[in-house]
């Protein structure tokens, strides 16, 4: 397509910076199960729809959202407890995580990208990343990780992945992220940064391309993204 752009041959100068719950891992359902159980205890209506305004934010503030359907008021000590009782109960349920949890396509990209040169990094926003990858055994697959434990502003502050960026030595543009919450796309949007939008996030009108799960995408999509002809058919 004449309209793309040109991607280097050299593809270390390129990287791709997956978001972890939800694109490398299923631990959406634990960290729902958690929420719902001290929703249930402290009677805060708490539901399906709730928990998608989640994805990507951090813990204490998916806790000011589940706190709006609260009819006690909490003080912020209260808060950090309660959060805190959240956590608990999610990484008893992380530890019967393990390499089955892996997302399916999620090996198969990271390898086909790593085959190529790309580095690869993961941005999160979760403080548990460091046991979610231990546990599924990813802990020294990736060149770069940020997560929650790393940043002040949780997404869709484009902090994450400016970070990312910055230990890569890669400059944004040369960064294409993957994401399944509406915040993670927003927050790679707003750090420059193309993104592809899978799960829950798909059809997002700020993504350049959209996806159900990572099983279609390959190392050639992601450099038609970067050439900015992410429909072309064409391998670049
Ligand atoms: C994100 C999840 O990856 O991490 C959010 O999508 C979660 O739902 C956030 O709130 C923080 O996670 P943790 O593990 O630090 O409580
Ligand atoms: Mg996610």
């Amino acid at each position: 397509m004449s309209s793309c752009g040109r991607v280097n041959a050299n593809c270390s100068d390129y990287a791709v910076i997956f978001d972890l719950d939800g694109v490398i891992v299923s631990t959406d359902d634990c960290h729902y199960r958690a929420w719902k159980r001290l929703a249930d205890e402290e009677c805060i209506p708490f539901d399906a729809e709730i928990n998608n305004r989640l994805r990507g934010v951090s813990r204490m503030e998916s806790l000011e959202i589940i706190l709006e359907k609260s009819p006690r008021v909490y003080s912020d000590d209260q808060k950090q407890v309660l959060a805190e009782r959240k956590n608990g109960y999610y990484r008893e349920l992380l530890q019967s995580l393990s390499p089955s949890d892996v997302l399916p396509g999620a090996l198969e990209l990271i390898t086909a990208l790593k085959e190529r040169g790309f580095r690869v990094a993961i941005g999160s926003s979760s403080r548990n990343c460091p046991i979610i990858l231990e546990r599924i055994g990813l802990k020294s697959v990736f060149d770069v990780v940020v997560d929650g434990n790393c940043i002040s502003r949780s997404k869709p502050d484009p902090e994450v992945f400016m970070k990312a960026a910055e230990k890569l030595g890669i400059p944004p543009k040369r960064c294409v992220v993957i994401e399944d919450a509406e915040a993670g796309v927003e927050a790679a949007a707003r750090a420059g940064m193309p993104v592809i939008a899978v799960g829950a996030a798909a059809g997002s009108p700020l993504a350049a391309l959209s996806a159900q799960d990572l099983t279609t995408i390959t190392a050639d999509t992601i450099i038609r993204v970067l050439a900015g002809c992410p429909d072309s058919a064409d391998t670049l």
